[in-house]
């Protein structure tokens, strides 16, 4: 049975399934340069926006499980996670032993949950969280061994700002990670899609892998 996982941006899916009247699948509009609308799992701003991020948490579950799994977080690593919303990974990542965490949203919503939802590490010093986006978070360049980001890349309005602002903060071997949900269907992006956010990481880094997991597909690239 596959679990329906209702974490991503209605307006996003929206845009994922719109399709032509002859059934084929029209062009999305992503990455046009616009900044997201007003859908509130998109940017989460105000009390809808503050709903939208209990409603992350509670469904993204079984999601950032398996994917702090594929992770392989090395103990001691200094991570950065972009667009953590409600900050559930966020707290599995600060739960490696060693680690030091940052965590950086637009939403000022989302920051403010992340910090409550994870006060212990937070107050321990594993775990910072600060507002920033994709192409700007605020980090010195080569400062983390892993740069990672779930369910954002379709809300960033353009790819190549986010994936060199990856590679600047990312220490030479160290790893950037953007994954997108596949479950539910509705919600997970085009083929012509997931190529173009590959194309996009391996034009910064060289290359790019992929892994497709049950719940995610993962790109990869080492710097
Ligand atoms: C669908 S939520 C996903 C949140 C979380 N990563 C998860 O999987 O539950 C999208 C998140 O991306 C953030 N976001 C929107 N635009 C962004 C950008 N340009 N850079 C980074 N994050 C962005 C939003 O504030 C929101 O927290």
């Amino acid at each position: 049975m596959v679990d329906e996982i209702p974490n991503v941006a209605p307006g996003i899916a929206g845009r994922a399934r719109h399709r032509g009247r002859g059934g084929s699948d029209a062009a999305r509009r992503l990455w046009t340069g616009a900044p997201p609308g007003p859908d509130p799992f998109a940017l989460p701003r105000g009390p809808l926006g503050r709903a939208a991020g209990w409603a992350l948490a509670l469904t993204g579950r079984g999601h950032n499980a398996e994917l702090i799994a594929a992770l392989r977080v090395p103990p001691g690593a200094a991570v950065l996670e972009v667009g953590h919303g409600p900050g559930v990974l966020l707290g599995m990542l600060a739960a490696v032993p060693g680690t030091s965490v940052t965590g950086v949203d637009p939403s000022p919503e989302m920051v403010r949950m992340a910090r409550r939802r994870n006060a212990a590490a937070v107050r321990a010093g594993r775990l910072r969280v600060a507002e920033g986006r994709a192409d700007a978070t605020g980090l010195p360049a080569a400062s983390v061994d892993l740069v990672v980001t779930v369910n954002t890349v379709a809300m960033w309005p353009r790819l190549d700002p986010g994936m060199a602002e990856f590679h600047r903060v990312l220490r030479p071997g160290g790893r950037a990670v953007v994954a997108w949900h596949r479950l539910p269907p509705r919600f997970a992006l085009a083929p012509a899609e997931l190529a173009e956010v590959e194309r996009a990481l391996a034009a910064r880094f060289g290359a790019a892998g992929r892994t497709v997991l049950r719940r995610s597909v993962v790109f990869t690239a080492v710097r």
